[in-house]
């Protein structure tokens, strides 16, 4: 975290899967860079695109009527190139070409590792950020896209429930989060879940088929069954359940409809502050940092904390998931 005066010109990426929120971000990083008399250019296609050169001047009506749209019109990209020093060199030499003195990059966990390494390797000034539907980077409560992603599922899994109830049936449902259940959990209690298997909680699959016939003798006829995409595979459970129980049973993976769509209020009022605050914290010389909001309010620690600490998920969402299911 370092202090450096007053830029004068940055440039904003979207990087990585890309996420709902991820343009209401780039429209407040841009209209908050003009507000402060600074120019912005933004880079089409993330890494890629620097790599490539792909400058875009952004002026204030090139981010018109984006706070509703998701994806990013910027494009996004998962770079290769960009893991190898010479990448990295080239994306520095285009940047300092284009006149840029800081850059603003929204992404995830691997976009902000990349930040990282131009902080360091080059002292380039960096500001993340955070912008996943996984939820799964430390130092902010959230990231831009979860909340649409996790309304989306449920959305989709109210109608999933329908069907279930009216054939008597189990449905296994597969949802995204790479390597951990934030989506999953959150999912799970948003739709009145049976069951929810996540990668950082040990299950076992003959304790649910228990309790699916526990339910059953209760008089529960359907039931639905969240699973994180990082637990198990949706087929394989679905396939367990029907053979140990007997019951009827299909799987659903909802896949990448889960990062599209338009923003929820939440991500969008989210993604605005955040990249408002990003671009004005870099514009007045800070950088190596990610922007994040922790209880309500906006925050900025260094990105190699961030980036050294894992998020954990809060156990006892499972715990009321289990408890509701009764
Ligand atoms: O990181 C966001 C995410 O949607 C994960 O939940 C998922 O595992 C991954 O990206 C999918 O990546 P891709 O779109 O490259 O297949």
């Amino acid at each position: 975290m370092h202090k450096s005066p007053n830029l004068k010109r940055i440039a904003v990426i979207t990087s990585g899967g890309d996420s709902p929120g991820m343009n209401a971000a780039l429209r407040a990083v841009v209209r908050s860079t003009l507000a402060r008399g600074a120019k912005v250019v933004g880079f089409a296609h993330g890494y890629t695109g620097l790599i490539g050169n792909e400058a875009l001047p952004l002026e204030s009506k090139s981010v018109g009527g984006i706070i509703s749209q998701g994806g990013t019109i910027l494009g996004t990209a998962r770079s290769e190139e960009f893991r190898t020093r010479e990448g990295r060199e080239q994306a520095v030499k285009n940047l300092r070409e284009n006149a840029v003195e800081g850059l603003v990059v929204i992404g995830g966990d691997g976009s902000l590792s990349g930040a990282q390494a131009l902080a360091e390797e080059f002292g380039f000034p960096v500001i993340g950020v955070p912008a996943s539907i996984d939820n799964d980077i430390f130092g902010t409560d959230f990231s831009v896209g979860f909340d649409t992603a996790v309304n989306t599922a449920i959305e989709a899994i109210d109608k999933i429930r329908d069907t279930a109830y009216s054939h008597e049936r189990v449905f296994v449902i597969e949802v995204m989060g790479r390597a951990n259940g934030f989506i999953a959990l959150d999912v799970a209690l948003g739709c009145g879940a049976e069951a929810c298997l996540i990668p950082e909680v040990q299950y076992s699959l003959a304790d649910v088929c228990q309790s699916l016939r526990d339910m059953h003798r209760k008089g529960k006829r359907s039931s639905i069954i969240v699973v994180a995409e990082a637990a198990a595979s949706a087929e394989e459970v679905q396939g367990f359940i029907q053979e140990r129980t007997g019951f009827e049973a299909r799987n659903t993976i909802l896949g990448h409809m889960q990062r599209g769509g338009r923003p929820t209020a939440f991500d969008r009022v989210l993604a605005l502050r955040l990249g408002a605050f990003a671009a004005d914290r870099l514009l007045s010389g800070f950088a190596g940092e990610m922007v994040g909001v922790e209880g309500g309010k906006l925050v900025s620690h260094a990105l190699s904390y961030v980036l050294g600490t894992q998020k954990t998920i809060d156990p006892d969402k499972l715990r009321l998931v289990n408890v509701m299911a009764q």
